[in-house]
């Protein structure tokens, strides 16, 4: 009998990758993956911890399968990634959710597959987190779900320790895969038709610190070197590392596209210094101005926090104001949640939940009122579309154009993995519609 397997991911792209990865090992035990947890013989879920929700949303759908394993005792239930891997946190899931069989964090992913042949063999929950990173893994066979995007991380970790931020404790220490190795596993799926390739790190501009290895923005000169028709994609880039040898690179590879994601946090110096990010917010727009000399009409998207430890209304008009002077094209904006063992979780002044609400409302309506200005210029312009799904409820095909912009159109033929011509029609927000040309 065919066995199956469900994957529900929560989080980042480094997140979505590691399912990718999962279900690479799940195949080769002779899972085949299906699309719900009724149907399936293991249920792996692939957890979040950076903000309390993303927490709550593992939780209360770890807690919903309570049922569905009582009915079915030969259900395997797995949890891992970022949220077991915090210090305690697995005894804690292992006492709420007795009944989850394997439970295990980021740094022993990969050893998942040992941990199901040995459950297969007991009845006590398998449990093992392990505490320090190891070396840099080369060789998975992950089985990937987005093309015509494929993901390629290029670092692991995170060295950074913004005072808020959970990442650098789950994730551990900032790692680099050697460039030979990334410049081969794109060659590769290039050569099996992937149209666009997007590396991963939480901060690509630190790529190779400190080693002998090539920069950042020389690895993406030599991809974008491969011969074939695609786009190249990167993120995260922290400002403080953000150069102008990556502008220039930018500027001259018309393979490398044209939005750069440089999350800001903040607008006001006094929370920036208290975030330990490392940049004052003239530094900021320093980079943002240095960017666009290179590329003129970059699209530039951030991440904004409110209710930071002691934010003042001050400092959020601070933010208001760098948000509106950089006239980003798109934001995500978050308000702040404290995270256990972090620096500002120590902090004095956390603030009430009804002032953040306030504020996160105030700086919605406005990244919406430039993101809506972003797309309105789209409005009677033809632009390039790499298709990459199709919307089963508006029965529109969708993808994104160089800047980042998504737009939907109707299609006879199933045009995913293809580029096309769309011509915008409208714009709704964030979205544009329109026809092929
Ligand atoms: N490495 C990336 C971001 C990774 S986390 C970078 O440094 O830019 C993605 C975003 O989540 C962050 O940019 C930040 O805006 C947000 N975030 C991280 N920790 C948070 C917290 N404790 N509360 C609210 N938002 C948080
Ligand atoms: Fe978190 Fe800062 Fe590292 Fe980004 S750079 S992952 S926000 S610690
Ligand atoms: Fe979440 Fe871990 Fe990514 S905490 S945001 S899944 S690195």
């Amino acid at each position: 009998m065919e066995k199956h397997y469900h994957i529900v991911t929560y989080g980042c792209q480094m997140n979505v990758h590691d399912s990718e990865r999962i279900a690479g090992m799940l195949s080769e035990l002779g899972y085949t993956s299906c699309d719900s947890m009724e149907d399936a013989d293991i249920v792996v879920f692939n957890t979040c911890c950076i903000r309390e929700n993303a927490e709550n949303h593992a939780y209360g759908n770890i807690g919903m399968l309570k049922k569905l394993k009582a009915a079915r005792r030969d259900m395997i239930i797995a949890v891992g990634g970022c949220m077991p891997q915090q210090i305690g946190k697995a005894d804690i899931l292992h006492k709420k959710f007795p009944y989850v069989d394997i439970i295990f964090g980021t740094h022993n992913l990969d050893r998942l597959k040992d941990y199901i042949l040995a459950k297969r063999g007991r009845k006590k929950a398998v449990i093992e987190i392990q505490e320090k990173e190891g070396e840099v893994k080369e060789g998975e066979h992950p089985l990937r779900t987005s093309y015509p995007n494929a993901w390629i991380n290029i670092t692991y970790g995170c060295n950074n320790f913004c005072s808020y931020c959970i990442v650098p404790y789950v994730r551990g220490r900032e790692r680099s895969r050697r460039s030979e190795n990334v410049i081969a596993e794109a060659r590769s799926l290039i050569a099996d038709g992937y149209k666009e390739l997007t590396l991963l790190g939480q901060n690509v501009n630190s790529y190779a610190n400190g080693t002998d290895d090539i920069r950042f923005p020389e690895m993406l000169e030599r991809i974008a070197a491969i011969d074939g028709k695609f786009r190249l994609r990167f993120m995260t880039s922290h400002p403080k590392d953000f150069s102008e040898e990556l502008a220039k690179a930018i500027a001259s590879n018309p393979k490398i596209c044209r939005c750069v994601h440089l999350p800001v946090q903040s607008g006001s110096d006094r929370i920036l210094k208290a975030m330990n990010r490392k940049y004052t917010s003239a530094d900021y727009l320093k980079k943002i101005e240095i960017l666009k000399k290179y590329v003129p009409d970059c699209a530039v998207t951030t991440d904004l926090i409110v209710g930071f430890p002691g934010e003042t209304d001050e400092d959020f008009k601070d933010t208001l104001k760098l948000v509106k002077e950089v006239g980003f094209a798109s934001a995500f904006t978050f308000v702040y949640s404290k995270r256990e063992g972090t620096v500002a979780a120590e902090m004095p002044d956390q603030i009430p939940e009804e002032v953040s609400k306030a504020r996160i409302m105030e700086l919605v309506e406005l990244v919406n009122s430039l993101t809506r200005e972003h797309s309105a210029k789209y409005v009677g312009k033809t632009c390039e579309i790499l298709c990459e799904g199709f919307d089963e409820k508006r029965g529109l095909f969708l993808g994104r154009d160089e800047f980042g912009r998504m737009g939907y159109f109707e299609s006879d033929k199933n045009v995913i993995g293809e580029f096309v011509n769309l011509r915008v029609d409208e714009a709704n927000g964030v979205s544009l519609m329109g026809k092929l040309v």
